[in-house]
């Protein structure tokens, strides 16, 4: 990953969130959630994480925490929910970190959380297609093979 790619995911110091109506915000981020225009290669979050579900256990756990992903690719031992977003836009999705105080950011974010407050880990479902060896490879992996998680 290039140094540039990894100062995009990480909050920058003076961060002010957007701010705005959180039904508003959250019904936004739903419509981002399933929009593949935030990737390069034709992936939405959707995509990969399904109706909120296929996470990872760490999901349930509260914001900030370690993702393997945010670590192994990024060198974040924890991530920021927002940060997170930005880090499944720029990696598996290949495409390009949002303004960090854009609405977009703030709408994916609230989106996200009102997920994560209905997850429920659990350890006998599917794990993530995407979560083989490399996630964040270049390339998307999971595109390249046409892999289950890139079936709309
Ligand atoms: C190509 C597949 C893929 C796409 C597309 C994708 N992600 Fe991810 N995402 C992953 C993988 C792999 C992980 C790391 C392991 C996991 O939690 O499944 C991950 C992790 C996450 C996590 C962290 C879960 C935790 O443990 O805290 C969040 C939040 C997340 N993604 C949100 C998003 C959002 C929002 C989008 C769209 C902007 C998105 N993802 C797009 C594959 C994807």
């Amino acid at each position: 990953m290039n140094p540039c790619a990894i100062k995009s995911v990480k909050r920058p110091a003076d961060y002010q969130p957007y701010q705005g109506p959180q039904a508003e915000l959250r019904s936004y981020g739903e419509r981002l959630y399933k929009d593949t225009q935030l990737s390069s290669n034709g992936l939405s979050c959707e995509s990969c994480h399904q109706g909120g579900k296929l996470f990872q256990a760490s999901f349930a756990k509260a914001y900030p925490h370690q993702v393997a992903m945010a670590n192994n690719q990024f060198g974040m031992s924890q991530v920021f929910l927002d940060e997170m977003v930005q880090i499944c836009i720029v990696a598996p999705m290949a495409g390009k970190a949002l303004g960090w105080e854009s609405k977009e950011l703030a709408a994916l974010t609230t989106y996200v959380a009102s997920l994560q407050k209905g997850f429920k880990p659990n350890p006998g479902a599917t794990k993530n297609p995407c979560a083989a060896k490399s996630p964040c490879a270049a390339k998307n992996p999971c595109a390249a093979k046409s892999a289950p998680c890139a079936a709309r």
